[in-house]
């Protein structure tokens, strides 16, 4: 009996998808090498854009059509009100807290727990993952949201926060290195809310570092609000951690920042950013940005624009605003068209692309360190420690491992670098 896995949305999807193959494998079902050849499909949906929810509803017309007729079950970011449609089109629709218990609600007649330990409903996150990748690895930390950002599904999704005890994480990290990871990516949608006793998020970082070993740390995602100090100071003295952070402002007006619930201002955001760079200087920086937050004007969002052109990011991951069910944004008029929307987004990304081959062209010249992720043919692509994609030309098949490249070339979303 053969699993097929669809994955949509951010890496805590991916992560979760880890997951549910690891319960699979414990049912004795094995990877199939496509689609048409399983024996059961699970999805892990994404419900942050009306737009994820969508392809949902196409690829269960992909999904009607396939000769095996496979058992489908629906998991990841699901709402409440999508439920009720889903459970008539999906064999079976699961909240993510519950794969632990697919053993049993697939084969009620020989359920038997995992993994063998304690299997609490709402501990999801201890079961062990069949990691999709050999040298890096996606280790969530907390899962779950208090902060009801009023444009944002994840509270109701995903509910309410729950760190995994930092023992647990540790020991998987020391596990991952011993058997050669280089990168690990700590996950969670808040991460610096993460708490566990007296362990709050850089005291995990701290420990994370000391862990011997050659191999890099990454995190996302982070909340401005919780980004403080200590943080900062963790990430400047710990040489494992690496000098990218992910910062998500969503917006560069105070007004629209204190309608989405965001408990900061842009003057807030801005000090943070100037006491990183104090301490980090090379820090590669982005952000996350809602375009048409309803109400939005177009005064508002040249405070926005203005905020790009101050801070120079080096990535920006720009979002066209989406009402989403159950939010407390869904009740106000979205009342920004999708042209205007377009049109602020284009805006955005013209600026991004500026600041960010002003950015890259600085480092020509230079020699960074590279994990190498990817190949094709002589050409080799990776990530430098700063998080920036690199590409070069070699023979050699050297994915996975770490090496040396001088950057020869810039553009905005990528550099060239030599060997
Ligand atoms: N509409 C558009 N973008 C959204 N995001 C979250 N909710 C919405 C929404 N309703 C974006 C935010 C967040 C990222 C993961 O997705 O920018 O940081
Ligand atoms: Fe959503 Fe806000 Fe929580 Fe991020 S912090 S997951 S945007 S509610």
């Amino acid at each position: 009996m053969k699993y097929h896995i669809i994955i949509f949305g951010c890496q805590m999807n991916i992560s979760d998808a880890e997951r549910v193959a690891s319960v699979l494998e414990t049912m004795k079902y094995k990877e199939a090498k496509n689609i048409n050849e399983a024996d059961i499909i699970a999805i892990v949906m994404c419900s942050v854009r009306q737009s994820a929810v969508d392809r949902i509803f196409g690829l269960i017309e992909k999904l009607k059509k396939l000769d095996k007729k496979p058992t489908t079950v629906l998991t990841g970011c699901i709402l409440k009100k999508d439920r009720k449609k889903f459970i008539e089109k999906f064999d079976y629709v699961l909240d993510i807290k519950d794969i632990k218990k697919m053993p049993q609600i697939l084969k009620p007649t020989s359920y038997k727990v995992s993994d063998g330990t304690h299997c609490k409903i709402d501990n999801y996150l201890d079961i062990a993952p069949k990691y999709s990748s050999k040298f890096s690895a996606n280790v969530p930390i907390m899962t779950g949201c208090n902060n009801f950002c009023s444009y944002c599904v994840v509270p109701y999704s995903r509910q309410r926060e729950i760190s995994r005890p930092a023992e647990e994480i540790i020991s998987e990290i020391k596990k991952l290195v011993r058997k050669g990871y280089k990168e690990i990516w700590l996950l969670g949608q808040n991460v610096n809310s993460y708490k566990n006793g007296k362990i709050n998020f850089p005291k995990l970082l701290k420990m994370a570092n000391n862990i011997p070993g050659n191999f890099w740390i990454r995190f996302t995602s982070s909340h401005p609000k919780d980004f403080n100090n200590e943080v900062i100071n963790t990430m400047a003295i710990g040489e494992k951690i690496t000098p990218y952070l992910n910062l998500p402002i969503q917006s560069g007006d105070d007004k629209i920042l204190k309608a989405m619930n965001r408990h900061y201002t842009v003057k807030d955001y801005k000090n943070k950013i100037k006491a990183l760079r104090k301490k980090i200087p090379d820090i590669c920086l982005s952000t996350d940005i809602i375009v048409g937050f309803p109400g939005e004007t177009k005064k508002q969002f040249e405070n926005t624009a203005k905020l790009f052109r101050d801070i120079k990011y080096d990535m920006a991951y720009i979002n066209k605003y989406s009402a989403r069910a159950e939010t407390a944004a869904s009740k106000l008029k979205d009342n920004v068209s999708i042209i205007e929307k377009k049109r602020r987004e284009k805006l955005l990304t013209k600026i991004l692309k500026q600041t960010a081959l002003e950015k890259n062209k600085k480092i020509i010249g230079k020699t960074v360190e590279v994990l190498v992720d990817s190949k094709k043919d002589k050409r080799l692509f990776g990530r430098t420690k700063e998080y920036k994609n690199i590409e070069f030309n070699s023979d050699k098949n050297l994915i996975g491992k770490f090496i040396k490249l001088k950057v020869i070339d810039a553009t905005p979303w990528k550099i060239k670098g030599k060997l």
